[in-house]
């Protein structure tokens, strides 16, 4: 039986008795509407620690729009029911008031600076977003103090973020899980669902323009904007509004697309498809599946 702990305060408590016997406990964040991707990071943290435990807060301080943060998929029962079937020791969710005490007043300008990797990409194009996105983990780190936690490549500058975040708090280890992805190669979102049919189908393209630089990568091509070309030649003839299709060195990180030639690249698209966004990335290497 799962232990649904109905604060982040009783979560706190309950990790702290946890570490008290000396054992690992493994950590998922999560807004909820789960789906077989999260649940792909809850098997991890399973896998790899005596105790395992996820939250559920959608974050009011990461949503730039009003209208996103209103229309967010909630359903917390069934949830909490996918998590148990996972076998997660323990879920904890809560009120804004309690995640985020005096912080959810504040405006993302007044919160800290999330660093070099909010720079560029949704960073641009979501003012604000990773602002909220550091602010909430920083606290939800501060709740559990787990040994590890898990978090989906799939929001590849989030997981930097965290990652520089962590390197502050000690005994905190950030492990980056690969996308999980749906046969045509769409990534696993929550927002998948809103999609028809003929959408998802449509939704493949941007995997199958990944790939196409990915390709390109194989055969010898180092050069970003011929990369980024090869993407574009296959997104312009999908039914996709473009938000942007770029590449970027991953540890480099600059805000907009480097010039020269690199040694490790990785793309990043993003887009509307029936009116929603999808986003979406992958290194390029030699034999990459995803
Ligand atoms: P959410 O969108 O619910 O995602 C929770 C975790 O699941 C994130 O680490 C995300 O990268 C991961 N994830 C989503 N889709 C995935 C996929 N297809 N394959 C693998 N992992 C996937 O990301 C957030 O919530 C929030 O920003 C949060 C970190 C909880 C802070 O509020």
């Amino acid at each position: 039986m799962i232990q649904h702990l109905t604060s982040p305060q009783a979560a706190q408590r309950w990790c702290k008795k946890i570490r008290k016997q000396h054992k690992t406990i493994g950590y998922v964040a999560t807004m909820g509407a789960l789906h077989p991707g999260h649940i792909s990071l809850i098997d991890r943290a399973r896998a790899e620690n005596d105790v395992s435990i996820a939250s559920i807060f959608v974050n009011p301080l990461q949503f730039n729009k009003a209208k996103d943060l209103e229309k967010y998929p909630r359903d917390e029962a069934s949830d909490i029911k996918q998590l148990e079937i996972a076998g997660v020791t323990a879920v904890f969710t809560g009120t804004p008031e309690a995640f985020l005490g005096e912080a959810r007043n504040k405006t993302t300008q007044e919160l800290t600076d999330p660093g070099i990797y909010a720079k560029g990409l949704e960073g641009a194009h979501r003012p604000g977003h990773f602002a909220g996105v550091r602010e909430v983990v920083s606290r939800l780190f501060s709740f559990v103090g787990p040994c590890r936690s898990y978090f989906g490549e799939k929001d590849y500058q989030q997981v930097q973020i965290i990652r520089q975040l962590a390197e502050t708090l000690p005994g905190i280890e950030i492990i980056p899980c690969p996308t999980l992805r749906e046969c045509s190669g769409l990534a696993r979102s929550s927002r998948n669902l809103r999609l028809s049919e003929q959408g998802k189908h449509q939704a493949g393209i941007i995997f199958s323009a990944m790939q196409a630089a990915n390709a390109l990568w194989e055969s010898g091509v180092r050069t970003p904007r011929l990369l980024q070309s090869a993407m574009l030649g296959v997104l312009n003839e999908g039914k996709i509004e473009l938000e942007y299709a770029e590449l970027r060195d991953p540890i480099n990180w600059t805000g907009k697309q480097p010039e020269s030639d690199l040694k490790q690249a990785r793309v990043f698209v993003a887009g509307n498809i029936e009116g929603v966004r999808l986003i979406d990335n992958m290194a390029l290497s030699a034999g990459n599946q995803a």
